[in-house]
């Protein structure tokens, strides 16, 4: 048998204002952007918990309620559509319920990734834990969570996710270089948040997915602002690999970017196209959009 994960929570970094989608964000969480019908943080809670999560933690912000609810009972929907019969629907209301645990905690200010993931250190305790953003939604035959805490039990150091960007790109990303350990894992000797263009040898960019020892937090309470004046997580980590190690793996997967604009459109074609009661009509729908244009 093999031995349980001691990975059981994952903390959500949910408090961004999603600027890029205005006006869509100006009155609804980015996060609650659907993917065909489901919301993508649904998506990403959906990716812990087939990675044997259990519990999801939140770090929210003024304006965010509606996640909150997303993944709270709705009684009076819920009673509606039980005297109506409706039982698919009934059952997709109570599905995000039904997949986890939820706390959340609020992020007063927007201080950076670095400190959302610190304002978790107290319902997180003193255990390894999860990080996953709400941007990078991935659709991999193992979760891309799930591949990295395979990494930290076998290990037993941080692990984060991996992907190599097109060169030009690297100024929008956490880059990593280091020594390559077989034909994924990367020992990560350096990080750098969003590098300058033309300055970093190694396009192997962070793609929204952390294990982390609990010892992050008491690196982050320390870590001055960097970047934009923000207390940058990338920073946070360069120092837990000088002090622990710190490991790479390039995840196996597709990985869309829903935080960007072109990247979410992306997404909701791949995602309506892996529906077969909307595969055939999408298809010929998007063939004939692009015959046109
Ligand atoms: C954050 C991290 C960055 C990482 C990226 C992945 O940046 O700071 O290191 O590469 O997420 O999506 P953001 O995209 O929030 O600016």
């Amino acid at each position: 048998m093999t031995k349980a994960s001691k990975v059981r929570k994952a903390v959500l970094p949910v408090a961004g204002l999603g600027t890029r989608f205005l006006p869509a964000t100006k009155a609804m969480p980015k996060e609650m952007l659907p993917l065909v019908d489901v919301p993508s943080i649904q998506l990403i809670v959906e990716e812990c918990v087939a990675a044997g999560i259990e519990e999801i933690v939140f770090v929210t912000a003024r304006g965010k309620s509606a996640i909150e609810d997303h993944f709270d009972r709705a009684p009076e929907l819920e009673a509606l559509l039980e005297r109506r019969g409706k039982t698919d629907d009934l059952a997709r209301v109570r599905r995000p319920t039904e997949l986890a645990r939820y706390a959340s905690v609020r992020q007063a200010e927007a201080r950076g990734l670095g400190h959302a993931v610190l304002c978790a250190r107290d319902v997180v305790g003193d255990e390894p834990f999860a990080v996953v953003l709400g941007d990078d939604l991935m659709d991999a035959p193992v979760p891309g969570v799930g591949q990295l805490i395979a990494e930290y039990d076998r290990l037993g150091t941080g692990v984060i996710a991996l992907k190599e960007v097109p060169s030009g790109q690297e100024h929008l990303y956490g880059i990593a270089d280091g020594e390559r350990d077989g034909a994924r894992g990367l020992k990560v000797k350096r990080l750098v948040e969003k590098p300058a263009p033309g300055t970093t040898a190694s396009r192997l960019a962070i793609i929204g997915r952390y294990v982390l020892p609990p010892e992050i937090f008491g690196i982050l309470a320390e870590t001055p602002p960097g970047r934009g004046g923000e207390i940058q997580l990338t920073d946070g980590l360069a120092t837990l690999c000088s002090r622990r190690g710190l490991y790479g793996l390039e995840v196996e997967g597709e990985r869309f970017d829903v935080g960007d604009r072109a990247g979410y459109v992306i997404a909701m074609a791949h995602y309506a196209l892996t529906r077969p009661e909307l595969r055939d009509d999408v298809r010929a729908g998007l063939e004939k959009l692009l015959q046109r244009r």
